[in-house]
């Protein structure tokens, strides 16, 4: 089976995207039918790469430059013949089965350069996206069938790589806090992605999928909450939601700040369940968007 390509995205920060794209990378590689999953981390703040990879074997990785920003940087400006394969290791944690396509802070310059190297030979942002994507695309081809589900983590903001990333999944995930400043963007935000390509002949419309982390039981969160899964029951939605509902939690907090964690998220039975019934709804939803995907074709 090829393997099932989920994005998880959201252009406000802080709202738990890296904390989700480790949890259920881990989740699905320990569940009861355990997966053999790929995270690639397209975010130049590298969180996920720490903790999966760990500090000291992600400071020895960027030395040996066999990082993402290094494989974009020597494809693509360099031309030389380095493959995305090459840069994968195993996680410290269930490492027969949960692997990553680690970033460093370079990866900041690096898209700047890609854009500043493309613009020069005449491209404009959006072929500068479809260089990124094409290029990805054909360093998964082989990757597809040796994994069940590929990750990837992305920056806050707007982004090349971002963008690139949500055009190659089959799931896009947006993780929010359901609060008043958070619900803002969203909408705006799922409408942006909503689209596969923007390329309009061949684009398809797929709802992202909103998760709701740091969940309070206070009125105000409830009430988001409300809002949200109305927008989600409506026939013209923007995204679909969810039913897990991720819990504002100073354990999770804890492991996802760094503070008792190097290479695992150690969550507590609580924590895992929560966790595992995401997976769960995760694969379900891949499983019906590949079906519809390949039902298209
Ligand atoms: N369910 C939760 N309960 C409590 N704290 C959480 C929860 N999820 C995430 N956090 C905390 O929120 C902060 C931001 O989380 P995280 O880094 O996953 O967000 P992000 O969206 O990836 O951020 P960025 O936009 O910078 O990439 C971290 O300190 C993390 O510990
Ligand atoms: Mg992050």
């Amino acid at each position: 089976m090829a393997a099932k390509i989920v994005s998880v995205a959201n252009m406000k920060g802080g709202v738990g995207k890296t904390t989700i794209s480790v949890a259920l990378a881990q989740a699905l590689a320990a569940g009861p039918r355990p997966a053999k999953v790929l995270l690639i981390d397209l975010d130049a703040q590298a969180n996920a790469s720490f903790w999966l990879r760990g500090q000291a074997q992600l400071t020895a990785q960027i030395e040996q430059g066999k990082t993402i920003d290094s494989f974009l940087e020597d494809r693509i400006v360099f031309g030389k013949a380095a493959s995305l394969a090459d840069i994968i290791r195993p996680a410290k944690a269930h490492a027969d089965r949960l692997f990553v396509a680690p970033s460093s802070p370079h990866l900041r310059i690096v898209e700047r350069e890609l854009i500043v190297y493309l613009s020069r030979r005449h491209r404009n942002l959006m072929e500068v996206e479809r260089v990124v994507s094409d290029l990805l695309d054909q360093h998964l081809e082989p990757l597809r069938t040796a994994y069940d589900v590929i990750i990837f983590d992305t920056a806050p903001g707007i982004s090349a790589l971002t963008e690139s990333a949500l055009r190659l999944s089959h799931v896009v995930m947006v993780p929010t806090v359901p609060d008043y400043v958070s619900n803002l963007g969203l909408l705006s935000f799922c409408r942006t992605v909503s689209w596969s390509s923007n390329d309009i002949a061949n684009a398809v419309k797929r709802a992202p999928w909103v998760i709701a982390n740091k969940v309070k039981q206070t009125k105000h969160h409830q009430l988001m909450l409300q809002q949200m899964r109305t927008e989600a029951d409506g026939v013209d939605r923007e995204f679909n939601m969810f039913h897990t509902l991720i819990p504002s939690s100073p354990r999770i907090d804890e492991i996802a700040s760094g503070l008792d964690m190097d290479g695992e998220l150690g969550f507590d039975a609580k924590g895992a369940e929560i966790f595992a019934s995401f997976a769960a709804e995760v694969m379900q939803i891949a499983e019906q968007a590949t079906a519809t995907a390949t039902r298209a074709a």
